[in-house]
């Protein structure tokens, strides 16, 4: 029996927090660390999950809400100090709650120090930390354009160059090229393995090499986009990717990454996620390299897939056959940079997700609200926060709406920051019916239906770490599957369409419906299981 400790990133269930919106502890109306040392309780005894993914909480200028990291290795102030940092992690260890932290190695903030030296002149010693390029024909040097709108570039007059910046102007890439930044950044991720951390979530992980020639990108064919949920990036869409991201030299990189993530795995095993957005199934599975880069690269394909039973269901194969033995997988179906579960397909589809979520085979990553069944926020006029959604038009209000705070209770402000204070962002319309409090005594709350799946999951071998089937001859509009492990088979039944559906397998013969996204019937089972409309179901086999 394989030492499962070890293999607790594959076992478990991990939970993303985004710091701003989880607990404001000293009423300025900014979630902080302190504020979720006080809900680890919620986390372990509530909900059961195992690992928490904190995004950045990093000294930052907050020009993209903390991806825009002004020192590596500490903390902003709005969010506590190192020493909170480490109360959390010692509070978060005594409960076995393992800790993954954002590392944002693509660009840092142009108000980090190398920036600032870097740009002082082009003979300094951070003169080459940061990818700088002279004019072509008094303009930018290629046609590379920056995610959040606008051209890839910005003029710097005491250089006389242009930078690159992927992001925001304000978000410089860092020249993954030069061995120093490397080794400076690889410092970085031992500075937190030393204070404890278990893992790095990479934000835009296929970033970091650039093509060496600087060549314009190519023009994007119309209708090459794979997946249609995924919110528009407006010009940035018009091109083919081809040489400011996914470049292979990016595997290098990975392998000296892993290399250190390895310095640390004696002392306990540590763990790294790689933000990808790459959706050539092959490309994007090599980057688990062979078990010696990134643990496994986010797969983000049941975000942006539509939801359709076909849909999902060609996702999770194309997973299973890419996938070579030792090479786990995972599913991500919201974050906070996209919409809500429930925004997107409603609240009982989104119990339906959370099912598939927590019962497909590989590592779940759930988004903090999620399991409420949070919706997207609405933002007033003037307060909007998101950069993007300012600067691109068309994206409306960017990611403010995924983004509001998570709702404990149903008074004023939800229990994130006490009812005079003023909120970074609003709490969401129905968050007196959406909270923690008032789910916990819901028999058939999402709330209640996430926790019952998390313990389901956790408790059956054959759902965490057992084999995948496809469960064929079920109507079209359904998807079903097998789970099968330590002498257990688990059959899940979900249906996407709007009315009732009945499937009736050689599988289904004999056994015992444990749960329902409705969390209301247990039943025995011999023959077929009926589904209401959008409804999901586990069946214990035998
Ligand atoms: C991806 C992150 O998820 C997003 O929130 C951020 O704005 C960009 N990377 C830039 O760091
Ligand atoms: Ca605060």
């Amino acid at each position: 029996m394989a030492d499962t400790s070890k293999l607790w990133w594959r076992n478990g269930v991990i939970y993303q927090i985004y710091p701003r919106s989880f607990k404001d502890s000293n009423g300025d109306g900014i979630g902080d660390l302190r504020g979720i040392i006080e809900k680890m309780d919620y986390l372990t005894d509530t909900l059961g999950v195992d690992a928490i993914w904190l995004s950045p909480f990093y000294k930052s200028p907050m020009a993209d809400f903390g991806y825009d990291v002004a020192d590596y290795t500490d903390v902003d102030p709005m969010f506590g100090t190192l020493a909170d940092f480490d109360d959390l992690i010692a509070a978060a260890h005594k409960r076995n709650l393992r800790i993954v932290v954002d590392f944002v190695p693509n660009h840092s903030s142009d108000m980090h120090p190398w920036f600032i030296q870097s740009r002082s002149s082009r003979t300094n010693p951070k003169a080459d930390w940061y990818v700088w390029r002279d004019a072509k024909n008094g303009a930018e040097p290629n046609n590379w354009r920056a995610v959040f709108g606008g051209s890839a570039w910005s003029y710097d007059a005491r250089r006389g160059q242009f930078y690159l910046h992927s992001f925001l102007p304000e978000q410089p890439d860092l020249n993954w090229r030069n061995p120093d930044v490397r080794a400076a950044m690889y410092d970085a991720l031992r500075f937190w393995m030393r204070r404890g951390v278990d893992g790095f979530r990479v934000d835009v992980a296929h970033f970091l090499m650039k093509d060496p020639d600087y060549r314009d990108n190519p023009v994007n064919p119309p209708n090459t986009l794979a997946f249609e949920n995924f919110k528009v990036f407006g010009e940035y869409d018009l091109q083919e990717h081809k040489h400011d991201k996914g470049h292979p030299d990016n595997h290098m990189v990975y392998r000296e990454f892993r290399a250190v993530l390895n310095e640390f795995e004696e002392q306990s095993p540590r763990y790294s996620v790689g933000e990808i957005h790459i959706f050539d199934w092959d490309e994007w599975a090599t980057y688990y390299g062979t078990d010696d880069e990134l643990h496994m690269p986010f797969n983000f394909a049941l975000i942006g897939a539509k939801w359709a039973a076909q849909t999902v269901r060609e996702v999770v194969e194309n997973v299973e056959r890419v996938l070579s033995k030792g090479q786990w997988p995972n599913y991500v179906f919201s974050n906070h940079d996209e919409h809500r579960i429930s925004a997107r397909y409603g609240e009982y589809a989104a119990r339906t997700m959370m099912m598939a979520l927590l019962t497909l085979r590989g590592t779940p990553t759930m988004y903090y609200g999620d399991e409420l069944g949070m919706k997207d926020g609405m933002i007033p006029p003037g307060m909007e926060q998101d950069p993007w959604g300012k600067r691109v038009p068309g994206l409306g209000l960017g990611r403010d709406p995924e983004r509001t705070p998570m709702q404990w209770d149903a008074l004023p402000n939800a229990g994130f920051t006490p009812a005079a204070v003023k909120p970074w962002l609003p709490v969401t319309e129905d968050y007196q019916r959406t909270n923690v409090a008032v789910e916990l005594i819901d028999p058939t709350s999402m709330l209640s239906l996430t926790r019952a799946l998390i313990k389901l999951r956790k408790t059956t071998p054959a759902l965490h770490s057992g084999s995948y089937r496809t469960v064929t001859g079920v109507p079209d509009d359904t998807y079903v599957y097998v789970r099968e492990g330590a002498g257990e088979r688990y059959l899940i039944a979900l249906n996407f369409s709007q009315e009732e559906r009945s499937i009736s397998v050689p599988e289904l013969s004999a056994g015992r419906l444990v749960l329902s996204t409705l969390v209301n019937r247990e039943e025995a089972v011999a023959g077929t299981v009926k589904l209401t409309a959008n409804e999901g179901c586990i069946v214990k086999l035998g």
